[in-house]
Parts: structure tokens; C-alpha cells; sequence
């Protein structure tokens, strides 16, 4: 069985102070919590404040994107051994704002997936389609095509040791969330496609759900077969919202 996991994609929120404060009321009150795993990802400026507290405790750390260079002339950006030299177990690449306000294609987020696969950071790898794409009826072919762009260049284990966020755009902080069938319908048809390649790494990996996921209905995504955790933004930067989720996913 997959154990859930639940994490926190903080975004661009946040000063140093109310970040510290909220790192120590995750690990306060994830010490309680069982069967779920949990992160946080936090503005890179302040990884090294919050895995200071989070450090040796049962609350990962991760960033919220990687450079897809390892280093060298390329101001502004920040490196997988960067994020890994501050003791982060985990990277999302390919976020829906990555993707539409930085212009992230399928494949700089290949890449991107790659550099981070190979510094043995686990990459939480975001996919989803846009409100056009799903009244267009192209919700499967969207995923299967960014799901592609990492098999291309990856091959067919890909997903091993990875994480997968389906997060359906229309739903990112719009307070819209998938119903529990619609975001299991398309798990089931992500876990389907990568079994295609390979069926064992299909069956480990954990898939999230991600957009407008709260405490009022986290249990009930959660509770679906394919649906592995959550990605969550909004409802991570209040500790007590952020718990009640996890607690969701025990
Ligand atoms: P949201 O964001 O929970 O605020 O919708 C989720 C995400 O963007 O990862």
C-alpha cells in the first residue's frame, strides 16, 4: 500500500518571521501524526530557516522549482546541489504557474525532472490541464503528452522514486475543487499510463492531488483509490488547516 503524503507548496507567501512561526506549529503538530507523510516547500529564501527546525523531525523540506543547469552563469537561478546542501528531500517541478506565467514547456520541465532524478531528490512532478483543455475533452491526452515529455527522455522508469501532483489548473486557488470522481477518474488514468511502461513503479507511485484541496474536503479526495495525497497551497499556510489535512490523509 502507498502511504499518502501531504505537501505544503507555500508559494510566495510569507515573511521570515510568520515562516518560522509556522514551521514550528507543523512539527509541533505533526509529532502526533501516523501513516502520512508530510513537506513543506517554502520560498527558497527561507529553506534554511525552516529546515533548521524541520531538520531531524518527521516534516520534509522541499523546493518549489531547480534550475535545469547544475551551475555556472545563470544569475538568479538556484541548483539541485543548492537544495540538496540545505537538506532538501523533495523539488516540485513543473508547477502550473511555472509552466503558464514562466513559460515552462514539457520540456524544460523534463529536464528539470531529470537533474533532479539524478541528485536522488525526489521530484514532485506537476501535470494538469487548463478549464479550455477539459470543456475541450482533452484532459487524458494534456497529461499523458507531460507525462510523456519526462518518458522520452527518461525511459520507462521514469516515476521510480518520484511523486506525481495532478493538478487540474481550473481548480489552483480558485477555491474550485475537482469532485472526488473527477480527480480519481483522471489517477486512475495517470497510474494506467505509466503502467504502461512499468507496471511495478505504477502501482509505488504516489500520485497527489493538488488545487483548492482543504480541510472540509481532503478526506474524501484522499479516500479515493488512485489518490495518494495532496499538494497543497493555500490551505498550507494556516498550521492548523495544513494539520487538519494531513490528519485527512492518516
Ligand atoms: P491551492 O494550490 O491549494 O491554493 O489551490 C495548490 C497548488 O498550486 O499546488
Amino acid at each position: 500500500m502507498r502511504t499518502p503524503l501531504v505537501a505544503g507548496n507555500w508559494k510566495m507567501n510569507g515573511s521570515r518571521e510568520s515562516v518560522k512561526e509556522l514551521i514550528n506549529g507543523v512539527v509541533e503538530g505533526a509529532k502526533s501524526l501516523n501513516g502520512v507523510e508530510v513537506a513543506v516547500c517554502p520560498p527558497f529564501i527561507y529553506i534554511a530557516d525552516v529546515t533548521a527546525v524541520a531538520g531531524g523531525t518527521n516534516v520534509s523540506v522541499g523546493s518549489q522549482d531547480v534550475c535545469t543547469e547544475l551551475k555556472g552563469a545563470f544569475t538568479g537561478e538556484t541548483s539541485i546541489d543548492m537544495i540538496k546542501d540545505f537538506g532538501c528531500q523533495y523539488a516540485i517541478v513543473g508547477h502550473s504557474e511555472r509552466r503558464t506565467l514562466y513559460g515552462e514547456t514539457d520540456d524544460v520541465v523534463a529536464e528539470k525532472f531529470a537533474v533532479v532524478k539524478n541528485s536522488g531528490i525526489i521530484p514532485i512532478f506537476c501535470i494538469g490541464e487548463t478549464l479550455e483543455e477539459r470543456e475541450g475533452g482533452i484532459t487524458e491526452e494534456v497529461c499523458a503528452r507531460q507525462i510523456d515529455a519526462v518518458f522520452s527522455s527518461q525511459g520507462d522508469d521514469a516515476f521510480a522514486d518520484s511523486v506525481i501532483a495532478y493538478e487540474p489548473v481550473w481548480a489552483i486557488g480558485t477555491g474550485k475543487t475537482a469532485s472526488p470522481e473527477q480527480a480519481q477518474s483522471v489517477h486512475a488514468f495517470i497510474r494506467q499510463h505509466i503502467a504502461k511502461r512499468n507496471a511495478v513503479i505504477a502501482e509505488k507511485v504516489q500520485i497527489l492531488y493538488g488545487g483548492s484541496m482543504n480541510p472540509a474536503n481532503a478526506k474524501e479526495l484522499i479516500g479515493q483509490t488512485d489518490i495518494d495525497g495532496g499538494l497543497i497551497g493555500g490551505a498550507s499556510l494556516k498550521t492548523e488547516d495544513f494539520l487538519a489535512v494531513c490528519q485527512a490523509g492518516q
